[in-house]
C-alpha cells in the first residue's frame, strides 16, 4: 500500500492559520486534490477534521485524536489515536493507497512514515501560524511536475 502526503504549501512553508482555516482558495488547487484522493481513504488531523466540519464523500474519512472519547455524528468516518493503527486499518482494507491530508502535525509524524509526496507549491507567502515539516530535498526524487497558474504541483517519491 503506497503511503502519500499530500499537501499544498506556500513560499513561506505555511499551510494553515492556527483557527483551522486555510489561508488561500485556489479552486483548481481544491480540484487537483479531490481528484487525486478521490476513492482513496484520506487521514488526517482531528483539527483539521473539526476545520472541515464533515466527511469529504467518496473517500474514507480517518480521524487522528488522542481522545479516546471522540465521537462525531457522521457513520461513515473512522478514529485512531495513532498513525500507525490508521494505516494498519487501511492495509488491510486492501486499499491500493492511503492519503495523509494534514494538518502540521499529523505531516510532521507521517513524513518519515510515508513513501510518497504531491505538494504543490504556491507560487506566494501566505499569513499562518501552521508549517509543513522540513525535509530534504536530497531524500526525495521528482518523477513529475504540473505548472499552473498560482502553483506548481511536484509528485515526489522516497529515494
Ligand atoms: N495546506 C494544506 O494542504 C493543509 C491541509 C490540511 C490542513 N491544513 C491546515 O493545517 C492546520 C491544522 O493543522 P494542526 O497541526 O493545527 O492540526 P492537525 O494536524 O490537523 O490536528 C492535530 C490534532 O491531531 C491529533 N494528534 C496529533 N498527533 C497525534 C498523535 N501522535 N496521536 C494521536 N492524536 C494526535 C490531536 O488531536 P486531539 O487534540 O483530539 O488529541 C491534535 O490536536 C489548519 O490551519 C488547516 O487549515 C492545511
Amino acid at each position: 500500500m503506497r503511503k502519500i502526503i499530500i499537501s499544498a504549501v506556500a513560499k513561506n512553508n505555511v499551510i494553515g492559520k492556527s483557527n483551522g482555516e486555510l489561508p488561500w482558495h485556489i479552486s483548481e488547487e481544491f480540484k487537483h486534490f479531490k481528484e487525486t484522493t478521490l476513492g482513496s481513504p484520506i487521514i488526517m488531523g482531528r483539527k483539521s477534521f473539526d476545520a472541515l466540519g464533515k466527511p469529504l464523500p467518496k473517500r474514507e474519512n480517518i480521524i487522528i485524536s488522542k481522545n479516546k472519547e471522540l465521537s462525531y455524528p457522521f457513520a461513515d468516518i473512522k478514529i485512531f489515536n495513532n498513525l500507525i493503527d490508521a494505516f494498519r486499518h487501511c492495509k488491510n482494507k486492501n486499499y491500493e493507497k492511503v492519503f495523509v491530508i494534514g494538518g502540521g502535525q499529523i505531516y510532521s509524524q507521517a513524513i518519515d512514515l510515508v513513501d510518497e509526496m504531491i505538494i504543490s507549491k504556491l507560487n506566494f507567502d501566505a499569513e499562518g501560524e501552521v508549517y509543513f515539516p522540513k525535509y530534504d530535498e536530497n531524500n526525495w526524487e521528482i518523477v513529475k511536475r504540473d505548472k499552473k497558474e498560482q502553483f506548481e504541483i511536484f509528485w515526489y517519491k522516497r529515494k
